[in-house]
């Protein structure tokens, strides 16, 4: 049965119903009722709602039955085009999909009955469509989003702000976005390690405080937007999940005074210039000038890291005036205390950067607005000597205690891409690597008994017709696909590391082979066996 207004009065005491109050939750804040609704009725609605998602079953392999792969790509690309001409997009997910992932209005009766339980009464009250005419369109985009975590694998259905394909126009500014690259790009990086509590820094949709809330007791997600905080408590609720606390504030002001084993963030690093008709998209634009926000967020995880704590966010660098921004992010690191590991991923052009991020907000080339905001964003770069910008992954560790031994900033633009998923593991294990080999002194080191990683190849390259390579790499399968340049010693003396003899001994041996002083020899590959230790080419016999 349907729900309906009148059996909702039965479901809670209401309170002023269209007012957006907030309650307390545990120690935080929490906005009670995303869409408008006293807390209890919008927890009654978005059960029913998960009833029939479920029963639907509004899934993301269910979903890919409707149309096409390429269908499916030009959606990812924005063109809902192919899709809604596809003959499969019948049944209720045909329905559910046709309204909240192409944003396309469908008759009531149509709804009705891929809503059997909430109705379509409840659904307008939740605030997920509106009637036009015969038709409910869309207020909302809710679509089911599969994931393999650091947990195993798992779906949610995430709710967000339309986009710019079922709105006709350009994004608001207030856009709450839904999951996007840069998202599961973070979700892929989180370490999945059991802790007490993560801070979610600009949670938008809360796709990364429902990824924490699978490993730790207690999730605080912070936004600078009420709507933000609304829909990702929305999203809690309608997933079934009840630890996570939000908070409306900027950066790290609503967790003042407290303390995180985690911090994640996907902040609005992207560089904007500031300045009278420029939009200020939150889901995007910290409101800084140039990388200030990445910085910030850096600084301020330190103060707010537990001992052993670690804080991962993705960000933009510039680089000024021709100077490696690496620099300036070492800067940044300087005096946080922290252990620190930077990976850039990709670098690109200044003018390129601002094409892409002015597309993004629906603005269309060779108009005049996109010109406008072309020049204001070159004016900028311009400013502070800005030809290119740099877009990474920042690892930081609070030490346990004593100073931090750690400081990692490298390029790693391989295989790899941006699917990052399943690297929270490797980074847990290199930051533990980084950890064992570090505290060993060389005489220790080469006492060690270490094997290679089974995920390690070696690869070796000829002169033709010579008998010795020329170039020998080694090659790792997961992790970040690194490739290790080796010379002829290292080669030799990790082809013996079998978990058998110690580093000593085979450097020994290997020294014997090549008629070279043993001593030296060990100085020469040591740096490199605790690299690869460090990197995960290596690891600590059993
Ligand atoms: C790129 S979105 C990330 C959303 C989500 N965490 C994810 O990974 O998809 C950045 C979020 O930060 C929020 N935000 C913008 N400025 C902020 C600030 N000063 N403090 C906290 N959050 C902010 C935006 O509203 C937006 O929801």
């Amino acid at each position: 049965m349907a729900y309906s207004p009148a059996e909702g009065l039965t479901l809670a005491l209401r309170g002023d119903e269209n007012a957006l109050i907030s309650v307390p939750v545990r120690s935080g804040w929490v906005a009670a009722a995303p869409m408008g609704l006293n807390d209890a009725v919008t927890s009654a609605l978005i059960a029913l709602l998960r009833d029939d998602l479920f029963a639907a079953p509004f899934t993301t392999s269910a979903i890919d039955e409707l149309w096409t792969a390429d269908a499916a790509a030009a959606l990812r690309r924005g063109h809902r085009e192919p899709a809604l001409r596809s003959t499969a997009r019948v049944g209720d997910v045909g329905t559910l999909a046709t309204l909240f992932v192409l944003g396309v209005a469908v008759p009531a009766a149509e709804l009705g009955a891929a809503l059997p339980s909430l109705g379509v009464d409840g659904a307008l009250e939740l605030g997920l469509v509106e009637r036009r005419g015969a038709l409910l369109a869309p207020l909302l985009d809710l679509r089911p989003h599969a994931f393999v975590d650091e947990l195993g694998p798992g779906s949610w259905w995430i709710a967000s702000d339309l986009g710019e394909a079922a709105l006709g126009t350009a994004i608001p500014a207030t856009h709450v976005l839904g999951v996007g690259g840069a998202s599961v790009t973070l979700s892929g990086l989180m370490i999945g390690d059991r802790v007490r509590s993560v801070l979610d820094l600009g949670t938008g949709c809360g796709i990364q405080a429902l990824h924490a809330a699978r490993h730790a007791k207690r999730v605080v997600a912070t936004d600078i937007s009420q709507r933000a905080l609304d829909l990702a408590a929305f999203n809690a609720t309608l997933n079934g999940v009840d630890s996570i606390e939000f908070r409306l504030g900027s950066l790290f002001e609503p967790v003042a005074g407290e303390s995180f084993d985690q911090i994640v963030s996907n902040p609005p690093f992207v560089i904007t210039p500031r300045g009278e008709g420029v939009p200020e998209y939150e889901y995007r634009d910290g409101g800084l000038v140039g990388d200030a926000i990445v910085s910030s967020v850096i600084t301020g995880a330190a103060a707010r890291l537990a001992p052993g704590g670690v804080a991962q966010l993705l960000g933009n660098w510039e680089y000024r005036d021709g100077v490696d921004a690496f620099e300036r992010v070492g800067a940044w690191l300087d005096g946080t205390g922290l252990d620190a590991w930077v990976v850039e991923r990709e670098v690109q052009p200044a003018a390129l950067y601002a094409e892409t991020w002015i597309r993004d907000g629906g603005i269309l080339p060779r108009t005049a607005e996109f010109d406008r905001l072309y020049t204001a964003w070159l004016d900028d770069f311009a400013d502070r000597g800005v030809d290119r910008i740099g877009f990474g992954y920042v690892t930081l560790r609070r030490p346990e205690s004593g100073a931090p031994t750690l400081r990692r900033l490298e390029r790693l633009d391989g295989a790899l891409g941006h699917n990052a998923t399943g690297l929270g593991s490797h980074i847990a294990a290199t930051l533990a690597a980084h950890d064992w080999q570090n505290a060993l002194s060389d005489t220790e080191l080469a006492l060690a008994t270490l094997s290679v990683a089974g995920d390690v190849t070696e690869e070796r390259h000829y002169w033709p017709g010579d008998e010795h390579p020329t170039v020998m790499d080694l090659r790792q399968g997961g992790g970040f696909g690194r490739t290790f340049p080796l010379g002829t010693a290292l080669a030799a003396v990790v082809g013996a590391c079998d978990g058998e003899l110690g580093v000593g001994a085979i450097c020994f041996a290997v020294a014997q082979l090549l008629e070279v002083d043993e001593g030296e020899l060990l100085s020469e590959v040591l740096p490199g066996i605790r690299e690869l230790l460090t990197t995960g080419f290596l690891a600590p016999a059993e």
